[in-house]
């Protein structure tokens, strides 16, 4: 269909594929680190038939695919995608894959429920934690590295649906403590940040429209109402806080920078009492392009939010335009010094939707960013023309102290052979050559979020592969 082929985030490498493969002994270009020996894996939208919406398709839908990577002992065992089905068709994530509780869960925000995947990708089913969770969920729970107890904020994308609901897991997947915080407006509420202490809630000026609501559903859908959520000048810029366990009746609100945030790098109680929360902030989203985050570029920022004097304060830490950043998961919640990010291009500056309509408005991926929070510094690896990354995953190195010891492993689009691959770098060092390529068999489309499971956080499971 011609206007589905025109919109960006159905075409290059933003178009799904539709086979599922399973290919084994994947050739490496360089050495794997042997203590590698787990999963990397990999999700994003792979929309099929209905999900395809023509002129109303958003990339932030369809049908969710899991891509992974076997490595083992220094070999890369398989490859596998598989689209996500855990036996409801109307629910199927697509935002993220993480591991939790020993199990493999596919992540989505907006009212779907998680689905677990077993390790060899080979069965899924819907998970809600004893029907806990049965509303819904996040893609962006926060797990605290000390206990593994898992925080998330999580909304509906629902006319009326005016409560967001926190819940806090316990290390095995029970659900420990429940509470509604009353938020005007369903504002999209895509990430959160967690302290040693305390929760931040993110209540920003991008809400469910429901013109686009009802365009939607009468059937003559216009430019993205296939996510019905836009820029709203009429909704506040705020932030939360409240203690870790905590209820609606503790919250207290502070005003925020006028911007919208999906994803916090992570955040910290500073002594003074503050809370330290590095966030990739937009200047507004879907005002101006609504199939994807396009209206213009994202940039690394320090919000400061001051409990005692009322306030929060911004510092836009660089101008180089990054999504999709990362911590060393150990830091969660503490204080922390780098994030490794995804570099993004300047082709999604200020492209009106038309323009984007004509395939250079796409949300256009780039290097891999490593920041420092204490210089400044940014380094970036290019990975060669036409080759391009997403989001960064930092992989602790056994037994490592510092904060940067480790590794990064990231999918590489390269469009000069249409297929992708699973690069290494030293985390500590990434504009050195990559440790380790491995060559994937097909093309990974853009999509959102991946993450390492080592094999000890799964346990003993039937399906291992
Ligand atoms: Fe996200």
């Amino acid at each position: 269909m011609a206007t589905a082929i025109r919109n960006p985030y159905l075409s290059g490498n933003f178009a799904p594929v539709s086979e599922e493969v399973s290919v084994d002994d994947l050739p490496v270009t360089g050495a794997l680190p042997p203590e590698l020996n787990g999963r990397y894996l990999r999700i994003g939208p792979n929309p099929r038939g209905s999900d395809e919406t023509g002129p109303g398709h958003h990339w932030f839908v369809g049908q969710g695919m899991v891509h992974g990577v076997r490595l083992r002992d220094g070999r890369a065992e398989w490859y596998r995608n598989r689209f996500v089905d855990g036996g409801d068709p109307a629910n199927s994530p697509n935002t993220n894959v993480l591991a939790h509780g020993g199990r493999l869960l596919a992540l989505v925000e907006g009212g779907g429920t998680p689905v677990a995947i077993s390790p060899d990708l080979a069965r899924m089913s819907t998970w809600d934690s004893e029907g806990a969770l049965s509303r819904g969920f996040t893609a962006h729970p926060k797990i605290d590295p000390a206990t593994g107890e898992m925080h998330s904020i999580s909304y509906r994308i629902s006319p009326g649906a005016e409560n967001l609901r926190y819940a806090v897991m316990d290390a095995t997947g029970k659900v420990t403590h429940t509470a509604d915080l009353p938020v005007p407006g369903v504002p999209m509420v895509h990430d959160m940040a967690m302290t040693a202490t305390r929760i931040v809630v993110l209540d920003l000026p991008v809400t469910l429209s429901t013109q686009a609501v009802d365009r939607l559903a009468a059937g003559a859908p216009q430019s993205g109402d296939a996510l019905p959520m836009r820029w709203d000048e009429g909704h506040p810029s705020r932030v939360g806080v409240l203690p870790r366990g905590g209820t609606a009746e503790q919250i207290r609100w502070f005003d925020a920078p006028r911007a919208y945030v999906f994803h916090v790098l992570n955040a910290y109680d500073a002594p003074d009492g503050s809370i330290v929360m590095d966030v990739v902030r937009y200047d507004t989203v879907f005002r101006d392009a609504f199939r994807g985050p396009a209206d213009g570029l994202p940039a690394l920022a320090r919000w400061t939010i001051a409990p005692h004097r009322g306030t929060v304060s911004e510092q836009v830490m660089s101008d180089y335009g990054v999504e999709w950043p990362r911590i060393n998961q150990d830091r969660a919640g503490r204080p922390h010094r780098y994030g490794w990010l995804g570099g993004v291009g300047p082709q999604s500056l200020r492209l009106s939707d038309d323009v984007s309509r004509d395939r250079g408005g796409a949300f256009e991926p780039g290097p891999l960013v490593k920041f420092d929070t204490v210089t400044g510094e940014v380094t970036a690896h290019h990975f060669g023309a036409g080759r391009v990354t997403q989001e960064p995953v930092f992989v602790a190195r056994p037994g490592a102290e510092r904060e940067e010891d480790g590794w990064i492993l990231s999918v590489v689009y390269d469009g000069n052979t249409d297929r992708s691959e699973l690069v290494v770098l030293d985390a500590a060092d990434v504009g050195a050559a990559p440790l380790a390529r491995v060559h994937l068999p097909r093309r990974v489309p853009f999509g959102f979020h991946g993450n390492w499971v080592r094999d000890d956080e799964l346990g003993a499971q039937p399906g291992e592969g």
